[in-house]
């Protein structure tokens, strides 16, 4: 992470890119610190840039996780932290990043670029860097990939990661439901997504979930209990002997009261007298195998991104690769980024129907 998180990357340098064609870098986890010179080729305590090549990515497409690490840093929020990265940049021939993260990580590296020319003049006048590396460095190309099991960029129909959550949580709904129905109880299962309910909606189709509450479409405070509780009676009258009820984390009633896994609990066992209990799945649904459609969208966006990387010029705005309709796209990162955060503003403002018409264009009720 250069200086490092919020902005998680892994840079691609095209000056400095391998005599043997043995691959770029990739910035490890990091401290803010400053790297000293040549130290980025040490492994010492996995937390500094190394060159990595194919015999270190070769069958990485299959592991969860990330090689290099993650972690928030608050030093890369001031400018000092982002100029210590800019100069460990330099130092180990680097003038490209291709960034994997989220809204904050692709905010932080567009932050990065557009002040790199304030950076290289403060780094030449402190001494820290020659003339020719100034001459040498004065662009730095930014190219974002969305990283995230929450699905919940704009402009993009799909994440990094989101796939292989929302079969994690397929997986775990069915074992749950073995049990529901043998004892005829009922389960209130908390998935992730952050402020979006994609995962508890997906998951809620794909296993045949009885109710489910996202926070795109909150119910009114009144009378939540008694919709959900005719559906469910219904439900059960009809010959079900489960019951399952998904709630996305961020859920919450129209009033941004938020609707807790206990709060249903509750409710199924005094409301219905069922026998209920909560499964909060956690971080079972962030790790394990990559699914194949997360393996293959991870590789053919990290191509494009290096495309991007190679056409890109100072005057383009950075770009973030993602896909639509089932095609790779490109567009602009801030556009995206200013649009999801939009998306934040209204669900904030109470306004549902804009927030799930700026999230996807296409949407209809
Ligand atoms: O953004 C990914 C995510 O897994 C969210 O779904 C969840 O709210 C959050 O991260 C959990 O973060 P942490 O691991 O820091 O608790």
């Amino acid at each position: 992470n250069l200086s490092s998180p919020p902005l998680a990357g892994a840079p691609v340098s095209t000056k400095a890119v391998p005599e043997k064609r043995r691959g770029g870098f990739v910035a490890t986890y990091g401290e803010g610190e400053l790297l000293k010179e040549g130290e980025g080729e040490q492994t010492l305590k996995g937390r500094y840039i190394i060159r990595v090549g194919w015999d270190d990515v070769r069958g990485f497409a299959a592991i969860g996780g990330t090689l290099i690490g993650t972690a928030r840093c608050a030093a890369f929020r001031e400018i000092e932290g982002r100029r210590t990265a800019a100069l460990n940049l330099v130092r180990h021939g680097i003038d490209a990043l291709v960034v994997c993260g989220g809204d904050g990580s692709l905010t932080g590296a567009d932050r990065l670029r557009d002040e790199w020319p304030e950076h290289m003049n403060a780094l030449l006048e402190r001494g820290d860097i020659s003339q020719e590396q100034c001459d040498t460095y004065k662009n730095l190309n930014i190219v974002g990939l969305v990283g995230s099991i929450d699905n919940d960029m704009a402009g993009t129909d799909m994440t990094i990661g989101a796939t292989t959550a929302l079969h994690r949580i397929c997986d775990a709904v069915d074992s749950i439901s073995s049990t529901a129905s043998s004892h005829s109880r009922a389960f209130v299962v908390e998935v992730m997504g952050r402020h979006c309910g994609w995962l508890a909606l997906m998951a809620s189709i794909a296993t045949g979930a009885d109710y489910m509450f996202i926070p795109e479409r909150p119910p009114t405070a009144e009378d939540w209990q008694s919709s959900m509780c005719s559906v469910l009676s219904r439900h059960r009258d009809e010959g079900k002997r489960k019951t399952i009820v998904i709630v996305a984390e961020g859920a919450h009633d129209c009033n941004l009261n938020p609707i807790t896994p206990d709060e249903i609990k509750d409710v199924l066992t005094n409301r219905l007298g069922l026998d209920t209990r909560v499964t909060t799945l956690g971080h079972t649904q962030r790790g394990g195998n990559p699914v194949a459609y997360d393996r293959i969208l991870a590789t053919l966006q990290g191509a494009e991104a290096v495309e991007a990387v190679l056409s890109s010029t100072p005057s383009t705005p950075s770009p973030v690769i993602g896909i639509s309709e089932n095609k790779i796209t490109r567009q602009p990162l801030m556009e995206a980024v200013a649009k999801t955060q939009e998306v934040a503003k209204a669900i904030e403002a109470k306004d549902f129907e804009r927030a799930l018409g700026l999230r996807d264009p296409e949407f209809e009720d």
